[in-house]
């Protein structure tokens, strides 16, 4: 096995630098032609549709027909959330997330600065049907802020720009817990961009404590798709759990890293085989959902790419960038992102903070050769005892890290620790 090149696997820099491209099977919805030159422009929008009034159309029965499921990483049913906050009292306010902390992904980036415009009909949408008079893009990369703005002056220069919703673009550092959704709401209210204790949920108390439909800027672009197309179009490509088209971020140790548009369904070793360009070394494993799935094996490869069936192995597909290992060790990726971990807690919560450095600590242990032998119960069991104790589900990621290295990789584990396994626990764990 040769010695790891990178230390933390997949992390997108530089936009420039990827592929993208759709899946040979899906008539693309996102990535239509067009985007490889680039941002597409108003006249080339107006052309496909995209800014088409939707009638008398029930737009949540559209969504909920549809089956739409939301991109931010919980895969929570749109139709559900615009209800719940079109039920609520106004003023309302919906904001676009586009903040895309998450290192391994660079999907929600492609997308603002090809389809700026997409995203932009799918907040009109969301604002109009939920009857929000404020809509707010939520941004941190400077390119997406650039196409953004781009786009909102191609608008008011055509004279289209909306008078019944006030579009914002609100800027933030770049912070993977930034685009938590309290801590956008918090963040565009003026304070820090944390997040908050739950409850209350964005849907009752969200941007300046109004009712704030948070949602992810793909989740948005697909809304506004189904709204020009239909649900039974949406239906065409996907499972019927996880219908429709989705965009992932494929990097590692593949030929052409990128971007792509693909149905739900294929397994994951063919969407790396058919858009990928293949692998430039057999995969050790997957990293998956991001970073906030944890790990795959290299046998699971075969799992079909959709949310319900990358749950039932214990990962998540969460945002739908997936790295391949290559013939990275993998205990080494692990600890690798589990220092990421630790250094990216909002330090807010006294779990999360014993939490992500217990798990540091064991990993970097591990890596080092200094394990003790208790590494893969304490990583065992902080994998499931975590789940869920953080204010936000920042921790659920640490913990999933640890989890799946112990079932997927046992024998990397053991490696690692001499064949020792000891049951008790270190010191200062988190309780
Ligand atoms: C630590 C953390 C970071 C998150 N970062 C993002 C993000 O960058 N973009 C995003 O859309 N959702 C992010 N989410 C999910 C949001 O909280 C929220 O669920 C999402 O924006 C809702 O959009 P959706 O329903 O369209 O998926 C994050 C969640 C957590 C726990
Ligand atoms: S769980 Fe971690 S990241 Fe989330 S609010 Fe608490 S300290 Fe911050």
């Amino acid at each position: 096995m040769s010695a790891v090149s990178t230390a933390l696997p997949g992390v997108v820099t530089q936009l420039d630098d990827l592929a993208s491209g759709a899946h040979p099977a899906i008539t693309p919805r996102l990535v239509v032609p067009g985007t490889d030159r680039g941002r597409l422009s108003l006249d080339a929008e107006r052309e496909l549709g995209t800014y088409a009034p939707v009638g008398d159309l029930d737009v949540v029965a559209e969504l909920a027909a549809a089956g739409l499921r939301g991109r931010g990483g919980a895969a929570f049913p749109a139709h559900v959330k615009w209800a719940a906050v079109a039920a609520a009292p106004g003023p309302r306010v919906v904001v676009a997330n586009g903040e895309e902390g998450e290192p391994a992904s660079a999907k929600d980036r492609w997308l603002l600065t090809h389809r700026p415009h997409l995203v932009l009909a799918g907040l009109l949408l969301a604002a109009r049907t939920v009857g929000a008079e404020r809509g707010v893009v939520y941004l941190a990369h400077p390119e997406t802020v650039t196409a953004v703005r781009a786009a909102l002056d191609e608008l008011a220069a055509a004279g289209l720009r909306p008078t019944d919703v006030r579009i914002d673009v609100h800027v933030v550092d770049p912070a993977y817990v930034a685009g938590e959704e309290t801590a956008a709401c918090s963040a565009i209210s003026g304070g820090a961009a944390l997040p908050r204790a739950k409850p209350p949920r964005p849907h009752e108390s969200g941007v300046d404590g109004r009712p704030t439909l948070v949602s992810n800027v793909e989740t948005l672009a697909h809304a506004a798709w189904i709204c020009r197309h239909g649900a039974d179009a949406y239906r065409l490509a996907g499972t019927s759990a996880s219908p429709g088209t989705t965009l992932v971020t494929l990097g590692g140790a593949c030929l052409r890293p990128g971007v792509y548009e693909v149905p739900f369904g294929p397994s994951v070793r063919d969407l790396f085989t058919t858009v990928a360009g293949g692998f430039t070394t057999e995969p050790a494993g997957y990293v998956m959902g991001g970073w906030f799935g944890g790990l795959l094996a290299a046998q699971r490869g075969d799992v079909a790419c959709c949310y319900d069936a990358v749950r039932a192995v214990g990962s998540g597909l969460g945002c739908g960038a997936i790295t391949a290992l290559g013939d990275a060790d993998p205990v080494v990726v692990a600890a690798a992102i589990a220092d990421w971990y630790a250094r990216e807690s909002a330090a807010q919560c006294g779990v999360c903070i014993r939490g992500t450095a217990s798990i540091r600590d064991a990993l970097g242990a591990l890596r080092d050769g200094r394990a003790t032998g208790a590494e893969p119960a304490n990583l065992t069991r902080w994998g499931t005892g975590l789940v869920g104790r953080g204010a936000c589900a920042f921790l659920d990621g640490a913990a999933a890290l640890a989890r799946t290295l112990v079932t997927e990789f046992p024998d990397a584990v053991t490696a690692r620790t001499g064949g020792a396994h000891d049951s008790h626990h270190t010191p200062g764990e988190p309780a």
